[in-house]
């Protein structure tokens, strides 16, 4: 690649008095669902030499902790939407196989509710729980929600105790179904009927555990007929029992144009703002008080596997744990992924949660090998743990001037993708920054005001010549390296991007 033609400036102005947001931590929230081997053969694998005892693997549990994931949506998904909680609870030996509809497939219960909350706490996590409200409804909701909070003396916490779970679970996020809007979905429903059954699910959820937050079906992406529509009139059921609207978006490079695939984060941004507008309309219509948040719950890059997923599932049915949905992940998707948790963070003042979709063996940054080998990261890994572990804190509104580079569908966009978190506890303050540009390097001039005393510590770099570069169980050419060459210039911090490249810049007060 040839990245040196010619090298651009951009400017980035970051006050320590104009912020966005404290980033809730849930923003690096990640995804496992009953499907392909995210269960079976991904977190839960017995009889492998670093199983522990109750057949999880301690391999992966190691990276989900590196990864700091502080919440994991379960059990789906298009898989919630004819989960029967009830089969995956209970002596093992007792739980019934089952055929599932959406991914068609064999689920065999021998991982349920409570063993994902075992593997939770083993992961350092939370468990973000959805509800049928596809297949199911009300009543069963209520109950799996008994189940998992209520402290016991009644039939379902009564069970829960009798299968060894004296202690509630207590989840604390529960997702009112799963794509609702979606004609794919089994119970699919139109926004009447999904509104005022997400609401009357909600207000008999919150009468048992009034400390439950709540999420309500979002569209399912920003090309869906009924979007945005579909989340203001839904929202008019739901307003007074939710707190978050969920959003989903995956990308996908399949017309191999990477210039205007990595413009795609622009589309997340513009789809997070439209929510907002929308959520705000509902809640002025309504004279509300409470302001409805986001809940970025699937986001990720999905397209390497679609093909060879539709064959198998065609032609290949009812197999327990195949493989579906594994995509082998590109330096150029790891970018992607590298401006979609920037734009998150820009957004921090509404998606307070969001899940990269998924975490294990399913469009995952973490992969076990199928023949019972290692654990591996993907390309995508990294600017998640990168972010994951530096950006904690509050997000800054960066003020950015930036060259354009021109794309074939998204026009001319701005090469530089960039967002500031500052950690006023560690004294830190971090640039994530992307040039996505193909061709030309970028110098980026990072005014500061009001960060006297902070220095240059540490500068991590995401790059690459060969942007199909993949990473594999037997060698990981896209890994961060540690960059040289930044230092101030007339007060601002100047730093070189290479063409197509993550940035993790950061400053510490000495
Ligand atoms: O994450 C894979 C699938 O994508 C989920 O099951 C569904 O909610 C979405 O369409």
């Amino acid at each position: 690649m040839n990245n040196v033609l010619n090298n651009r400036q951009a400017v980035m102005t970051v006050d320590r008095d104009f912020t966005i947001a404290p980033i809730d931590p849930r923003i690096f929230g990640s995804f496992i669902e009953h499907l392909g081997r995210a269960v079976y053969d991904g977190i839960y694998c017995p009889g492998h030499p670093q199983a522990d005892e109750q057949g999880f693997r301690k391999d992966v549990i190691q990276l989900v902790r590196e990864l700091n994931v502080p919440i994991v949506r379960y059990p789906g998904g298009n898989f919630v939407s004819s989960f029967v909680w009830e089969d995956s609870v209970g002596p093992v030996a007792d739980r019934p196989r089952r055929i599932e509809l959406a991914w068609r497939s064999t689920e065999t219960n021998e991982i349920g509710m409570d063993e994902f909350a075992d593997w939770a706490k083993k992961a350092g996590t939370q468990v973000m729980m959805a509800v049928n409200l596809g297949t199911r409804g009300i009543a069963d909701a209520c109950n799996l929600l008994e189940y998992c909070n209520h402290p016991g003396g009644a039939k379902y916490s009564d069970m829960r105790i009798r299968n060894g779970h004296k202690e509630p679970h207590n989840f604390k996020v529960w997702c009112l179904g799963n794509e609702m809007d979606g004609p794919w979905q089994f119970g699919h429903k139109t926004m009447e009927e999904y509104g005022r059954l997400a609401a009357e699910t909600a207000k008999a959820m919150k009468q048992i555990d009034p400390s439950i937050e709540l999420v309500s079906c979002g569209s399912s992406n920003d090309h869906m007929p009924t979007y945005p529509q579909w989340e203001a009139t839904t929202l008019e059921h739901t307003y007074d029992y939710v707190d978050y609207v969920s959003m989903h978006q995956y990308y996908g490079n399949e017309r191999n144009d990477t210039q205007d695939y990595l413009a795609c984060s622009d589309d997340m941004d513009r789809f997070i703002h439209t929510d907002e507008v929308t959520l705000d309309f509902v809640q002025a219509k309504k004279r509300g008080k409470k302001q409805i948040h986001l809940s970025f719950d699937e986001w990720n890059v999905w397209f390497h596997s679609k093909q060879q997923d539709d064959d198998s599932m065609t032609n290949r049915p009812w197999q327990v744990a195949p493989s579906l949905l594994e995509d082998h992940y590109t330096f150029e998707d790891a970018l992607l992924v590298g401006e979609m948790l920037i734009t998150l963070l820009r957004h921090a003042d509404r998606v307070k949660m969001a899940c990269l979709a998924q975490l294990v063996n399913v469009i995952a940054p973490i992969m076990t090998d199928k023949n019972g080998g290692p654990v591996w990261r993907q390309t995508i890994y990294w600017p998640f743990l990168l972010a994951s572990r530096y950006g904690r804190g509050t997000a800054m509104l960066p003020l950015v001037a930036s060259p354009k580079v021109e794309t074939s569908r998204h026009g001319a966009v701005d090469a530089l993708v960039a967002v500031a978190v500052h950690n006023e506890e560690a004294g830190e303050l971090t640039l994530f920054a992307v040039n996505r540009d193909l061709g030309r390097d970028l110098t980026l001039r990072t005014v500061l005001r009001g960060f006297e005393g902070y220095a240059l510590a540490d500068w991590q770099a995401l790059e690459s010549d060969d942007l199909k570069a993949v990473n594999s169980a037997e060698s990981q050419p896209v890994r961060p390296v540690s960059r040289t060459g930044a230092g101030f210039e007339d007060g601002a911090l100047c730093a070189t991007l290479k063409a197509a490249s993550f940035n993790v810049i950061r400053l510490k007060k000495v």
